[in-house]
């Protein structure tokens, strides 16, 4: 079985942003792994309109496509998730509106006051009107954790039960990266 593409989308655009520790940490184990492919995909690097929005640029819709086109290379996607306001953030949100990940499993690595909890749920409940397939595990940093890594020079591997949820949801995720695109080949052959 050819290995699955996975994304490891970074989902705050924030100065000094947190994401990048559980992006860059979960895209180590990702690496890590026979059965599959890590690109990190940094919404920084994708600056795009606001959905619908009349006054974008012509540079700015190019980007959007860029973004989803882009997209359809990969078999799976696993988010950061930043908690703004128990929701997860703006920029993802749009993303994800201008984005394509029908058919395909997405997982989260949420962080904060909950390990991100309540924007995780959210992303849930979006991912299943884009016809996505959320899985079961989910990553949560807790704010101890969160703050030993950013004050004491800890890192997320450094605790055994994120590398275990860390594991269980990437098991998830190639299982169902693998289900669905035997099932999408099909479709597309018939
Ligand atoms: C506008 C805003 C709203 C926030 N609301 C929440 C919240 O509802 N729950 C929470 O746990 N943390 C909240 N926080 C704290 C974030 O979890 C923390 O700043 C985190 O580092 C944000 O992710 P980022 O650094 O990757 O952007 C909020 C932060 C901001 C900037």
């Amino acid at each position: 079985m050819s290995k699955l593409k996975i994304a490891v989308i970074v989902g705050s655009t924030r100065i000094g942003r947190f994401a990048e520790h559980p992006a860059k940490w979960i895209a180590e184990l990702v690496g890590q792994r026979s059965d599959l492919d890590v690109e990190v995909l940094d919404l920084i690097d994708y600056p795009m309109h606001f959905f619908g929005e009349a006054r974008a640029t012509t540079a700015e819709s190019d980007v959007a496509e860029r973004w989803k086109k882009k997209l359809r290379e990969f078999d799976g996607f696993i988010f950061t998730a930043a908690e703004y306001n128990h929701a997860p953030t703006a920029v993802l949100k749009n993303a994800i509106d201008l984005g394509e990940f029908i058919q395909k499993p997405v997982g989260f690595v949420g962080y904060g006051g909950v390990g991100g909890a309540r924007a995780v749920e959210q992303l849930r409940l979006i991912f299943v009107e884009m016809g996505a397939a959320s899985v079961k595990t989910g990553v949560h940093i807790a704010f101890s954790e969160y703050l030993a890594v950013l004050k004491e020079g800890k890192s997320l591997g450094d605790y055994a039960h994120l590398n275990e949820a860390a594991k269980n949801l990437l098991d998830q995720i190639t299982w169902w990266g693998n289900a669905l695109k035997a099932a999408r080949a099909v479709v597309t052959a018939s």
